[in-house]
């Protein structure tokens, strides 16, 4: 077959039902819900409670993807679960997910790139899927994130939220699925959002954790203005690859980090309002999850047509960022 891409047949989301509203917040730190709302625009974010983990929501969102595909999991070549808050070391999220879902013949890994991940899985998958060693791809934002944050932290803690979101890919004939692709990383920026502790580095000591310092840490002033350029710069690339311009997309779903970012991005893009899509007050920043989550909401809401140009942008820690652009 001449030129396949790979396009997302279907999508799910899923996320814990405990909330940390502004107002919880106001009681736990120095803030309030005027400061959060305008410098962010987030309101609320979903918090695992104790006993949750990972996986359990990735599976709920890959398992309404697979149903909506109305394939069966053992069609599933290739899953990979992108997220920075597995499970557990070993085995990977990835495989944990696979079994409970019974995709017992795909190859399933995780993907380190916060909140990029998402994007990230979808190049991967898309060179799978044309280079034909797959035909069906699970790609999976899932993330616990409130267990990294430091709630005596205002400048973090009033961000992060918890959830998971899927996307099943199949192959596509002729304009249509993934236009263009692009993924970026720039380490020398790691310390613009990190953890230090958790790893083999600061390893799993009591005073480790007592000093807390698998917390994320964040320079939100510096990592700001590379997110706004970064998502930006990349979006334009993609657009220029697949020759078009930002007048003739559609929707625009950038990763949900904070609003102040998402309308900067528009308004550098030259974007309409209209078609950017922001989920911030619900959700918070979901990292890998939050295109994932905020595509699937925009399917429900009917704000996706067959044939509509569909531009997705990131940027996170490592630092890391990307773009696709599809013909949904
Ligand atoms: C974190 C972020 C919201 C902070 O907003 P900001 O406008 O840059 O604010 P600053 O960090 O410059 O801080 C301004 C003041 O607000 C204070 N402040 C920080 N968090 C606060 C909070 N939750 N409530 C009240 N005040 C707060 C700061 O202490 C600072 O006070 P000071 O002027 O007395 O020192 C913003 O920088 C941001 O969103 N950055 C990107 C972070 C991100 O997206 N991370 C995830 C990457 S995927």
């Amino acid at each position: 077959m001449a030129n396949i891409n790979a396009r997302i047949l279907s999508t799910g989301r899923a996320y814990p039902e405990g909330l940390l509203t502004n107002a919880d917040l106001e009681k736990l730190v120095e803030t309030s819900d005027e400061w959060i709302t305008s410098r962010t625009g987030i309101k609320q974010r979903h918090k695992a409670g104790e006993g949750e983990y990972t996986s359990q929501f990735a599976v709920r969102a890959a398992g309404q993807a697979i149903e909506r595909a109305r394939i069966d999991p053992s069609e599933i070549d290739l899953l990979i679960c992108a997220t920075v808050t597995p499970d557990q070391v070993l085995p990977s999220t990835g495989c944990l997910i696979q079994t409970e879902l019974g995709a017992h013949r795909a190859a399933a890994f995780d993907l380190a790139a916060a909140c990029s991940g998402f994007l990230y899985g979808l190049t991967l998958a898309n060179q799978m899927i044309r280079g034909g060693q797959a035909r069906y791809a699970l790609v999976i934002g899932a993330e616990i994130l409130t267990r990294y944050v430091d709630y005596t932290d205002r400048s973090t803690c009033v961000i992060f939220g918890d959830g998971a979101g899927a996307a099943l890919l199949g192959p596509v004939e002729g304009e249509r699925g993934m236009l263009a692709t692009r993924i970026r990383s720039d380490g020398r920026l790691a310390e613009q959002l990190y953890a230090p502790g958790g790893g083999t580095r600061l390893g799993i000591t009591a005073d480790n954790v007592t000093t807390g310092q698998h917390y994320f840490r964040m320079k939100g002033n510096e990592l700001f203005k590379v997110a706004v350029r970064s998502m930006a710069d990349i979006s334009r690339e993609v657009l220029e690859e697949a020759g078009y311009k930002a007048d003739d997309v559609k929707l625009f779903v950038p990763h949900q980090a904070n609003q102040r970012i998402t309308d900067a991005v528009a308004s550098n893009l030259k974007v309409d309002s209209e078609i950017v899509y922001s989920n911030i007050a619900m959700h918070g920043n979901t990292s890998s999850a939050s295109i994932p989550i905020a595509l699937d909401e925009c399917v429900e809401q009917g704000r996706i047509s067959e044939g509509d140009l569909v531009l997705l942008a990131s940027f996170g820690g490592g630092v890391t960022w990307g773009a696709v652009l599809m013909r949904w």
